[in-house]
């Protein structure tokens, strides 16, 4: 009998990686019990797990302070698997040396298996292409293990020492950009040979949880139309009845063309009929007047959120002494993108998890049904709550819509030419006045963007490879375009620019642009998501568009999304006669190094 909830089951110590409830997700999957802990949970609690995986982290290992695991637990005689830093905290415990790599990898790269007898790599094949994301490597084996696997520019990209079962990966199995990784993962868990596990229904499941958490209160909800906000309100008007909810649809003035009227029509097929449609557009074109920074307009987009919400609850009466709480749409990544587990780096704050909601979250004042769902388990739990397809299946789309797509700046942001002096490129290329957010080591970092150009305007697959390695060699750059509307470089005049009517209505323009010969080709279902961003600067004095077409799963990696030349062709030309759009440019950048929003 199970005496602790781990008992037979695989444990995933936390580090802090982008990736700790993706591996757990993914062994649930395989219909197994899995569960997350601490870091340095210590061994004596773990001696009944069937294994152990340790998760990728954001840290060096050697560093002071960096979170460390009981070194009791290799010795516990049970399978343990580290993967990333747990690999480099692996080798470190054991006695090896980690240090810091002199080519760092990140993105698909190429492992060559070193020996015959690893029972994770058997029967695959001798050399598959992986994703790696690291700057540490291991050095020095320690005693009793061997090198599994290695890349080009690294040795010990997989190492095991069979008597005790233990077994270090460098790269980063449980995410699908990596080939055969579900199936390595696959075999460790075969070899731990845990308890099975199956959920009848993440609705009946949820449901529990939703109707304990909310007692005899009553939700008010905020919808922005997305996914996520769609699925958690839909359930929390079935799992407590539509008496018991309230919704608010804040039209922002960040929203698609036509999408609020989209959303009205969508809940009233669904007879949902507790929706509150507020148009708020000028209230937060106001607040965001003369504001550039991107962690700033979140915040502000998300304060505004909150006042007008507050306002309008106050209007109708749903205060919480009169027993009404929060309700959010809040999904896994969005949390531990912002810090939100123990050791984590801080990408980018969600617009849910600003200050004012975290404190109401301590009062115990928010109910957020999906926070521990990816988003395809979203859409799978939507189709079991009987939500149409077109709606489960739509790309999603941030909360703070546009806000996070114009990209702002007052001043253009110069490259200092010191950081270029050692940078040479045999193509036609531009620095672009502009930086981005990118995600690159499990940290986060603000860069600049370089544009390529090609006599037929398309991207070829020289073009995409450099968008790996240049922001892999470079600290300057962090993502890699080209130009789909011209073919020679040309200088970037820039345009101070913030979020603001004009610049909102700019953008809409081009993304429903995009949305409809996305969709006239049929392929709206194969891209994962289509954002397209607004840049302040082109050749004349408009404002240029980037295309960030992004094949994922799970948003915590993607790669760049090939688009067909002639759909490239149209959209550009469409796009170029829009007034005040002067260049397109097309991103070709894969998650890490960049994210996929480019703040
Ligand atoms: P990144 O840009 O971090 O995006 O690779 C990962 C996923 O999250 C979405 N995203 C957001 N969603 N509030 C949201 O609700 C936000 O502030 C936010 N920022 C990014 C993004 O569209 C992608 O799907």
């Amino acid at each position: 009998m199970a005496t602790v909830p781990y008992y037979k089951s695989v444990v995933i110590l936390d580090f802090g990686g982008q990736y700790a409830h993706l591996i757990a997700s993914r062994i649930r999957r395989f219909g197994f019990k899995s569960f997350i802990l601490p870091a340095d949970t210590k061994a004596f609690l773990l001696k009944d797990a069937a294994g152990i995986i340790l998760s990728g982290g954001p840290q060096s290992v050697y560093e002071k302070g960096s979170p460390q695991a009981d070194p009791a637990i290799l010795a516990l005689g049970i399978p343990v698997l580290g993967l990333c830093y747990g690999h480099q905290w692996m080798a470190q415990a054991a006695g090896g040396t980690v240090s810091p790599a002199k080519v760092k990898e990140y993105g698909p790269t190429a492992i060559r298996t070193t020996v015959t007898h690893n029972p994770l790599f058997k029967e695959l094949p001798k050399e598959f292409t992986v994703w790696m994301s690291h700057g540490d490597e291991v050095a020095v084996l320690p005693e009793g293990f061997e090198t599994a696997a290695s890349s080009k520019d690294c040795k010990n990209s997989a190492m095991m020492d069979l008597k005790r079962g233990l077994f270090g990966i460098q790269f980063h199995i449980e995410v699908t950009h990596s080939e055969h990784g579900m199936d390595i993962l696959r075999r460790f868990v075969d070899i731990c040979s845990p308890e099975l596990w199956s959920v009848e229904s993440y609705a009946a499941h949820i449901g529990e949880d939703v109707k304990k958490e909310v007692g005899d209160r009553k939700v008010f909800m905020l919808v922005s139309g997305g996914v996520d906000s769609t699925v958690a309100f839909t359930l929390l008007n079935q799992v407590l009845g539509h008496e018991r909810v309230t919704g608010l649809l804040v039209d922002t003035g960040l929203m698609r063309k036509d999408e609020v009227l989209g959303i009205e029509r969508a809940f009233d097929a669904l007879k949902i009929k507790n929706l509150h449609i507020e148009n708020a557009s000028e209230r937060f074109y106001q607040a965001l007047d003369g504001v550039y920074e991107p962690e700033k307009k979140r915040e502000i987009i998300g304060n505004t959120f909150l006042a007008v919400q507050k306002e309008v609850s106050d209007r109708m009466g749903l205060r919480i002494e009169d027993g009404w709480m929060l309700g959010q749409g809040t999904i896994y990544p969005d949390t531990i993108e912002t810090g939100g587990t123990k050791h984590a780096d801080k990408i980018k704050t969600h617009h849910n998890r600003v200050e004012l909601i975290q404190r109401m979250m301590e009062e115990g004042l928010v109910v957020e049904p999906l926070k521990e769902l990816y988003k395809d388990e979203v859409r799978q739990l939507g189709q079991e709550l009987g939500l149409p397809r077109e709606l489960v299946w739509r790309q999603p789309f941030p909360g703070p819509g546009l806000g996070v797509r114009i990209l702002c700046a007052e001043k253009p942001h110069l490259v200092d030419p010191a950081l270029l002096q050692d940078f040479s490129l045999g193509l036609p290329h531009t620095v672009l006045p502009v930086k981005s957010v990118g995600v690159q080591g499990d940290g986060r970092t603000y860069r600049h963007a370089l544009a390529l150009f090609a006599s037929d305007k398309v991207p070829t697959d020289a073009h995409y490879a450099l968008a790996t390695s240049i922001p892999n060699s470079s600290k300057v750059f962090s993502r890699v375009l080209l130009c789909t509307s011209h073919t020679k470089p040309f200088d970037p005049v820039f345009t101070p620019t913030m979020i603001e009517k004009d610049t909102a209505n700019l953008l809409r323009a081009a993304d429903a642009i995009v949305d409809h010969e996305v969709r006239a080709v049929n392929l709206y279902d194969r891209i994962w998501q289509f954002p397209v961003v607004l840049l302040p600067m082109g050749p004349g004095n408009g404002h240029s568009i980037v295309l960030r077409p992004i094949e994922s799963t799970d948003a915590m990696t993607a790669a760049a999304f090939r688009l067909p030349e002639a759909l490239l062709k149209r959209m550009t030309e469409k796009i170029l006669a829009i007034d005040g759009i002067d260049a397109v440019f097309l991103d070709l950048t894969n998650k890490p190094p960049a994210t996929i929003e480019w703040e």
